[in-house]
């Protein structure tokens, strides 16, 4: 059976629950075969001509530390060329519309990974292209973030039950649902927080989540939520301590994301109350065991130096699963009749 090709990537509401399971399937498979330490004796891996000299345009219209350096690390692993593309470098919105510049680098690359301010100019891109076109983030939707988070709860499995054999956590990656457990988002409604409402119950993940009065999920997600029938397994509320009741994982995110600066003060107030704390989780009833998730960069105002920190925190495995999980998009886009790994869902 012929594995389906990805064409664009901008949220993972737009994939299915085979192609999630697939996708993570391939980056657990990248993780287990890659080394930790490039050595120069070690054998070429199976995927690293898998890009064959294709060029990958990088259209960064804002900051990243992440997701720039696992895209570009991800390229040059496969053998093909990033070509990073910064605001003040290139034509786009001096001299050249969005459209044109699309439509040049359709000409001249094989992929645009584009992050941008408004959705819908990744949705501009798309459709002004023929190549295929990846989100790297936009307002609405940050999808291989979520991927990374998906993959660090799944390589994580032993954390939360500690019976659980590092076998055990392999399979649990091939099956259709990732171990029953429910994740808790204390803080904005977030384009990071947005792609796990639309992916995390499809793969059998409950969610609650708690954000302050006036900065709720937007309706045009809350469509995409019930749409995929994934509002029943999604608690919301205002209330931090209801959210993080019986959690395994608690998450967040900055509460000013990139083009927000004007709101920082506004926002500050908003958001008091909200910060991940031991404090806060017990006094809920978050599992003993739970552990912390935040896609970073991390300010200390949504979570304290104890948490962040501490023996709970995953954000540093969540940092490096960006590198698998984006090769694994690549993959499945440029090579998807190989796959990576034997899809278990079959
Ligand atoms: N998490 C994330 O996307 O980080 P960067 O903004 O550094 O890419
Ligand atoms: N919500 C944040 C995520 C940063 C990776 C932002 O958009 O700035």
């Amino acid at each position: 059976k012929r594995a389906p090709t990805l064409r664009n990537l901008l949220t993972l509401a737009d994939v299915s629950v085979e192609g999630l399971q697939r996708l993570l399937t391939s980056a657990a498979e990248i993780n287990r075969i890659t080394p930790t330490k490039i050595r120069a004796l070690v054998p070429p891996a199976p995927m690293d001509n898998w890009l064959n000299k294709k060029a990958i345009a990088l259209l960064f219209s804002k900051r990243s530390t992440r997701t720039r350096v696992a895209a570009e690390v991800a390229i040059r692993r496969m053998g093909g060329s990033p070509v990073f593309l910064a605001p003040d470098d290139i034509q786009l919105g001096v001299n050249e519309s969005l459209a044109d510049t699309a439509q040049v680098l359709n000409q001249l690359v094989q992929a645009i990974f584009a992050r941008v301010g408004p959705h819908s100019d990744i949705e501009a891109l798309a459709a002004n292209t023929t190549i295929p076109v990846i989100n790297a983030l936009s307002d609405l939707w940050h999808p291989t973030q979520v991927l990374a988070d998906l993959l660090t709860i799944a390589d994580s499995a032993a954390r939360f039950n500690a019976n659980a054999s590092s076998t055990e956590q392999q399979i649990s990656l091939g099956k259709k649902h990732l171990p029953p457990l429910t994740v808790a988002w204390v803080g904005d409604s977030t384009n990071v927080l947005h792609d796990m409402l639309v992916s995390f119950p499809r793969l059998g993940l409950k969610m609650r989540v708690a954000t302050p009065k006036g900065y709720g999920t937007p309706e045009p997600i809350m469509a995409r939520i019930r749409e995929l029938g994934c509002a029943d397994s999604i608690v919301f509320t205002h209330d931090p301590q209801e959210a993080v009741h019986g959690a395994n994982v608690v998450a967040t995110d900055t509460w000013i994301s990139m083009g927000q600066e004007d709101e920082k003060a506004a926002r500050l107030e908003a958001f008091k109350g909200y910060q991940v704390t031991e404090a806060l989780c017990q006094a809920g009833g978050a599992e003993p065991n739970w552990q912390f998730l935040h896609c970073l960069p991390r300010k200390a105002e949504e979570v304290d130096d104890a948490v962040f920190y501490g023996p709970r925190s995953l954000v540093f495995r969540e940092a490096h699963n960006r590198l698998p999980t984006i090769q694994a998009v690549f993959a499945a886009i440029f090579r998807p009749e190989y796959g990576v790994a034997k899809p278990h869902y079959e």
